[in-house]
């Protein structure tokens, strides 16, 4: 059976205190990492550079969410960097989604395809079969602290209805909603701002991981 997992979002951080930030959430089971090109999405945050330093401060799998167009032009970059888990947007890849979750397979690494919530499941149904795991945006990709779209339960739904493999939710997920997140059939959660944002972010890593999984099992 899975374990639910619980994925703080660096994006919500102290960006002047990285080290620091990442120690505070050690418990969690994969640190989700934004990277975003000011082009797929209006912001930029971070690239390679940044995450090869913050993989010598933890031993957490890296889960690189790739907010950026062209991505295959990146992910060895993002591989050799630390990169554990990487995902690519349909909407950044479209036909050429299958070729570069095939690319991220090739390197040994798990390969998820993002999907933001206007985008129907119908576009990712055909690499389903060879992802690791479909990243559902609940908010529109770019910038932290969103409200959480409560249109993407259904979607989580259906997709949970026909697919086992892992289902990350990301974005807008706080302590009052992640419950039902749980419940529509996700196994992985990103939060960025409700854990980075408290004063004990790993009380809420724990929070989340302990009444999750008594959903989830
Ligand atoms: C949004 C990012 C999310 C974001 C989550 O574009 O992909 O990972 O950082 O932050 P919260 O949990 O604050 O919505
Ligand atoms: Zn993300």
């Amino acid at each position: 059976m899975k374990k639910v997992r619980i994925a703080p979002s660096l994006l919500s951080a102290d960006f002047a205190n990285l080290k620091g930030e990442i120690g505070k959430v050690d418990n969690a089971d994969l640190l989700h990492i934004d990277v975003m090109d000011g082009h797929f999405v209006p912001n930029i945050s971070i690239g390679a550079l940044v995450v090869r330093a913050i993989r010598k401060e933890t031993i957490l799998p890296l889960d690189i969410h790739l907010m950026i167009d062209s991505p295959r032009r990146y992910i060895r970059d993002f591989i050799l960097a630390g990169g554990d888990l990487i995902s690519v947007h349909i909407e950044a890849t479209g036909e050429k989604a299958s070729e570069v979750v095939q690319e991220v397979k090739r390197w040994g690494k798990k390969a998820g395809i993002a999907i933001n919530p206007s985008t129907p499941l119908s576009k990712i149904e055909n690499v389903l079969e060879e992802v690791d795991f479909v990243l559902l945006m609940s908010v529109e990709p770019g910038f932290p602290g969103q409200k959480f779209k409560r249109e993407v339960l259904p979607k989580i739904r259906e997709l949970r209805k026909r697919w086992k493999g892992d289902i990350e939710v990301d974005g807008g997920i706080s302590r009052d909603n992640f419950k039902e997140v749980i419940q529509a059939g996700a196994n992985i959660l990103v939060a960025g701002s409700a854990i980075f944002k408290e004063k004990e972010p790993a009380r809420i890593v724990r929070e989340m991981q302990d009444e999750g999984n008594k959903i989830w099992n």
